[in-house]
């Protein structure tokens, strides 16, 4: 099939395909691998040139523990995540799952055990969508690199890619995430046939969504690093790290606070987008207790709040609602929530709402706020003096109007158009 009629057929399934996925928001990315047990990045290899046949060693000292995939599914369950995806294969080329296209895996290493499989399981038993991520650049076969030089290295490593990509959509049941990612060194499409790969992904799993790293648009943009709204009508997923580094890192002292990743839940809400936290569980599986902590309060917070994040949203911001300074918006059918980051005590002043409020409280446990509406200001009133969230210090003021909620504040203090 040609890229352009592949595309348009993937579009046309789309709508139905990806809605589970905009109304999550929020998922767990995992890195875990060989690596971890150096804890310095994941592009350790690659940064300290180390060679192929020193890195090998890994594989047989790595010895997880039991089952630590349950552990991040409760985890991630807790903390509000609707789904998860992993590693299957980084760029170190070794596999966690038991493949047949290479002895560099988990089953027939150290591990001795099909650690994508017990991914799998735990995500079924916390109710969670399943995300295999999958690199497509790989520093340990020998054709990973050779391929953009040599046609017959080329035909192998396509061979082995689509074998990895056959068996991982295969034998696991419903998998509901392809996530490819750098695809160096092939430079187009065609030479990766990404066409001919993600067809087979589709035919064996109908309902997946892939994202747009196999250099084809595919279902979502990955922003990486940043949370950043790809163009209206265009789904996308911010991809975060916790401290800096996707794999385990001990030495990476700088993990997010807790209003950080609520910031970026609201942002990404705002933007019809979705948040993918990592978490780089330590050489056993369990996870650095930086990241269990501030899941655990994310998860306490939207457990009250989650309303303001959840679900099928409208685009925020710019002609809509307007940039403010206490807080931000996210918007929802005829609703605001107002996430006050800042709180000013006992009344909060909004400017410029163009639609009538019918009903103001607080989110988190529906205390009715008394309120004032003019032509230009909405006054919040007799709000309690301190800032009511005793998790992380955002509340959210949930405002219902007679219709979807319209806020224009112009430069000046006169609207010119
Ligand atoms: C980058 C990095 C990789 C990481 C990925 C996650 O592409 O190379 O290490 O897995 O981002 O998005």
């Amino acid at each position: 099939m040609d890229q352009e009629t592949y595309l348009q057929q993937i579009a046309e399934t789309r709508p139905e395909r990806i809605a589970w996925w905009q109304e999550a928001r929020f998922g767990m990315f995992v890195h875990w691998g060989l690596y971890a047990q150096l804890g310095r990045h994941e592009w350790v290899m690659n940064r300290e040139r180390i060679p192929v046949a020193e890195y090998e060693k890994l594989a047989a000292t790595w010895h997880p523990k039991e089952r630590p995939a349950r552990e991040w599914a409760a985890l991630a369950k807790q903390a509000g995540m609707k789904y998860m995806v992993m590693t299957t294969k980084h760029h170190e080329g070794f596999c966690l799952w038991d493949t047949k296209q290479t002895d560099y895996n988990a089953a027939k290493c150290g591990p001795g055990r099909d650690l994508v499989r017990e991914f799998v399981d735990a995500c079924r038993e916390f109710d969670l969508k399943i995300g295999f991520y999958y690199s497509l650049m790989d520093w340990h076969h020998p054709d990973g690199a050779l391929c953009a030089k040599d046609e017959a290295a080329r035909r192998r490593f396509l061979d082995f890619t689509q074998g990895c990509v056959r068996e991982l959509m295969s034998n696991y049941g419903k998998i509901d995430i392809l996530w490819y990612d750098v695809s160096w060194p092939l430079r187009s499409p065609e030479a990766w046939e990404s066409v001919t790969m993600n067809t087979m992904a589709r035919e064996l799993q109908p309902h997946i969504l892939i994202n747009n790293r196999s250099q084809l648009p595919e279902d979502f943009g990955t922003p990486e690093e940043h949370v950043t709204a790809e163009e209206e009508g265009r789904a996308w997923e911010a991809c975060m790290t916790f401290n800096g580094s996707w794999g385990y890192m001990p030495i990476a002292p700088d993990w997010r606070p807790v209003r950080e990743v609520i910031d970026m839940l609201r942002t990404a809400t705002a933007g019809q987008g979705n948040l993918l936290l990592n978490i780089g569980p330590k050489p056993d599986g369990s996870v650095p207790p930086e990241a269990t902590e501030r899941l655990t309060a994310v998860g306490q917070w939207i457990a009250k709040n989650g309303e303001a994040l959840y679900g099928q949203v409208d685009r925020a911001g710019r002609g809509r609602v307007e940039f403010m300074v206490t807080g931000s918006w996210t918007i929802k059918g005829n609703s605001a929530y107002y996430w006050c980051h800042r709180w000013p005590g006992s009344e909060l002043v909004i400017g410029g709402l163009r639609t009538k409020v019918l009903k103001a409280s607080l989110l988190a446990d529906g205390t009715p706020i008394t309120f004032e509406q003019t032509e230009e200001r909405l006054v919040l009133k007799n709000l309690p003096h301190f800032d009511p969230d005793p998790i992380a210090g955002v509340t959210v003021i949930k405002l219902d109007f007679d219709s979807p909620p319209v806020q224009r504040l112009g430069a000046g203090c006169v609207l010119l158009d």
